[in-house]
């Protein structure tokens, strides 16, 4: 059988994937300090939200320990399933996890939609909603968050007849402020999938994950990523009604995810004490870094629940200004929207790197001012 030979492997492509702007991931240390010709330990990684402090020695002692990375997962999760239940106060029947809460992002888009149905994102933000949704062949719906950023429910409402699902972070990344209990009643009446994204949940103290048992339209995505310092493992999970938990641990990769990051979430939840001690350490330091800023008249600090604060130069560029700090070592996120284009967003690190962005900070104010 002979078969008609193709102009380029590129037709069989899907055209929508073909057309879709990627989501723009950070790039790794080694990556920066070679771009700018320092040493990767006098780099200032503000810019993925990451801990500082990675994992707790005993999650690294329990990964060099392990004596079974040559088996696979166990495809039901079950110990880690009972665990993960037990940290939020569920039972493990309403959980699934994954390769980071991405992974849970991009599965239950793959579940929910078909060709052409929508979901309601509410920018400013976190951009894997929409890339997701755009790589399963949805379409999104904005409803824009007010100018203080809390939602426009009015938005969400209008949005709401014509959509699936909704997504919404809280904190939220990049604003850092957290969703209102009116705003979620709000959001659960739509009936529409309401996806509450607390990735940042540790850091604000609060969660709405213990209520999903008793609420029919809740789902709750937490990660590891940013409290136990896990982002390189990926390791994440989703609290969510026990027959829509059904049907994604029935169509999820089967061993993901994968033993490596199995070990170290059971590990960081035995070793919780010292880990939380950390969160601890970076709230303070964000609110240190929150009134070191405000000090600083030109610029404006939004006030944050998570491990980040948004900054508003306004009359600044803000991707100007990233490339600036960049230039001297510090690396901070600058989103293109024209909402943030005066904004750039500081991950909270060290007590040397908030002190060191502010010194820098307060010299482009000075360099603005002449
Ligand atoms: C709101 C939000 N959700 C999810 C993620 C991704 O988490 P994970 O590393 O578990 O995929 C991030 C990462 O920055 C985030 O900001």
């Amino acid at each position: 059988m002979t078969s008609k030979p193709k102009e380029g492997i590129l037709d069989l492509v899907q055209p929508h994937i073909l057309e879709l702007l990627g989501y723009e991931p950070i790039e790794p240390v080694n990556v920066l300090a070679e771009r700018i010709g320092i040493p990767p330990d006098q780099i200032a990684k503000l810019d993925g939200n990451e801990n500082p402090y990675g994992p707790s020695p005993r999650v690294l002692e329990a990964l060099g320990s392990f004596d079974s990375y040559h088996r696979y997962a166990d495809p039901k999760q079950r110990e880690l399933r009972a665990a993960l239940g037990d940290y939020v106060g569920v039972g493990a029947e309403y959980i699934v996890a994954g390769a980071g809460s991405d992974e849970l992002i991009d599965l239950l888009v793959r579940v929910l939609l078909a060709p052409g149905d929508a979901v309601i994102d509410c920018p400013p933000a976190f951009g894997m909603y929409g890339f997701s949704t755009r790589v399963a062949g949805g379409r999104i719906v904005e409803a824009a968050r007010r100018d203080d950023f809390s939602l426009d429910l009015e938005a969400v409402r209008n949005a709401s007849k014509d959509a699936k699902a909704i997504f919404v972070a809280s904190p939220n990344n990049p604003t850092g402020n957290p969703l209102s209990v009116e705003e979620l009643d709000a959001l659960l009446a739509t009936g529409l999938l309401v996806v509450v994204d607390e990735a940042y949940a540790e850091f604000s103290g609060t969660s709405v994950a213990s209520q999903v048992p008793q609420r029919e339209n809740l789902v709750v995505l937490r990660t590891f990523s940013k409290w136990a310092g896990l982002a390189g493992l990926r390791a994440g999970y989703g609290i969510m009604p026990a027959s829509l938990a059904d049907v994604l641990m029935h169509m999820k990769p089967p061993y993901s995810p994968n033993v490596a990051a199995e070990v170290a979430m059971l590990a960081s939840l035995e070793d919780r004490e010292p880990l939380m001690e950390r969160v601890g350490t970076i709230v303070a330091e964000r609110d240190r870094m929150t009134t070191q800023l405000s000090a600083l008249e030109f610029l404006k600090v939004f006030p944050s629940s998570a491990n980040f604060v948004l900054v508003r130069i306004p009359g600044s560029e803000g991707q100007e200004l990233r490339d600036k700090l960049a230039a001297t070592g510090i690396f901070v996120r600058y989103f293109d929207t024209p909402r943030l284009r005066d904004c750039i967003r500081i991950s909270v690190g060290t007590e040397a790197d908030t002190d060191r962005v502010t010194v820098a900070l307060r010299e482009q104010g000075g360099e603005r001012g002449r």
